[in-house]
């Protein structure tokens, strides 16, 4: 049994002339970060609201083939129970704020109340989670007051908090600047080495290549292409079809281009790093 499935699916929202999703076939491993690329309109978000089970049930449309989350058909699933097994960050962190409360510990605790959790059973989550994400100067704050990279925090917080074991994540750092950016990569990977399973849209392309096991690419509503971080970002020609490619992949094609290619094709600062000192090593060996 897969962790997650989709089989054949295409996805029409109301009133459109064309498919937002194409006959997307894909299987998910427990575990893994998956890193959803892409060009803007492609589809990235209605694959993301497909997981979490909004779609058709919140926006209508059609929606042909099979979603299975942990062996089951996404339809099957009652909602409350989805929404404590998949976690959402949505695109913008100012719609993830409920702005009903009045103080950033009460907005991580929403969530978890919803749900009918215990009050001392909430209180000690948020306790751990806020220590988790570096946040405890802002528990007494209004939420509606922080800045973007404090709000996007306080958004993984109200997620983590909920304890699900799969995250659906949609671009969270659009809105930040770089140490915001990396404070939030930090979190990403302190999910990951907790075992989550994390599907990522992410446009900073050097952080997917970084952080992804696998990575997806939709366009116009199709899977164009799929597989390890290695293995999609060595197609250079991609940037044909609109899709970045990590600077470091540019410069193992050149490396291949030039008759030097590295041992393995590095996409990462680090791998480029080990194949120079491995050359060097060799040359000198020599
Ligand atoms: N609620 C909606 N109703 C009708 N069409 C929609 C709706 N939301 C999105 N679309 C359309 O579906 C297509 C895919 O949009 P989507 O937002 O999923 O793309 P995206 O890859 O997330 O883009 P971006 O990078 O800009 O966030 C687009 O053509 C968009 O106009
Ligand atoms: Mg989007």
């Amino acid at each position: 049994m897969s962790y997650m499935e989709l089989k054949n699916v295409s996805y029409r929202y109301p009133l459109a002339e064309e498919d937002a999703l194409k006959s997307i076939n894909y299987h998910f491993e427990e575990g893994k970060l998956y890193g959803i690329i892409g060009e803007n309109g492609g589809g990235k978000t209605t694959f993301c609201d497909l997981i979490k089970g909004l779609i058709p049930s919140f926006y209508g449309g059609d929606l042909t083939g099979e979603v299975f989350i942990k062996g089951k058909e996404i339809r099957d699933w009652e909602s409350s129970a989805l929404a404590s097994t998949i976690g959402y960050i949505f695109q913008n962190p100012f719609t993830q704020i409920s702005g009903i409360k009045e103080t950033v510990f009460e907005e991580i605790a929403l969530g978890l109340e919803n749900l009918g959790v215990d009050r001392e059973e909430i209180i000690e989550r948020v306790t751990k989670v806020v220590k988790q994400l570096k946040i405890e100067h802002l528990i007494k704050n209004n939420p509606n007051k922080l800045s973007g990279g404090q709000r996007q925090r306080v958004a993984f917080a109200s997620i983590i908090a909920m304890g699900t074991d799969i995250l659906v994540i949609d671009e969270p750092t659009s809105q930040l600047d770089p140490k915001g950016t990396s404070d939030i990569f930090e979190i990403i990977h302190l999910l990951k080495e907790q075992g989550k399973t994390i599907l990522l849209v992410e446009h900073k392309i050097d952080l997917i290549a970084e952080y992804a096991d696998e990575v997806l690419v939709i366009k116009q509503g199709e899977l164009i292409t799929s597989g390890t971080a290695s293995e999609v970002f060595s197609d250079v020609d991609l940037l044909n079809k609109g899709v970045n490619i990590p600077q470091i992949a540019l410069l193992s094609n050149d490396m291949k281009e030039q008759g030097q290619p590295f041992g393995t094709f590095a996409i990462t600062k680090s791998q480029a790093m080990d194949q120079i000192l491995k050359k060097g090593s060799e040359k000198i060996c020599q």
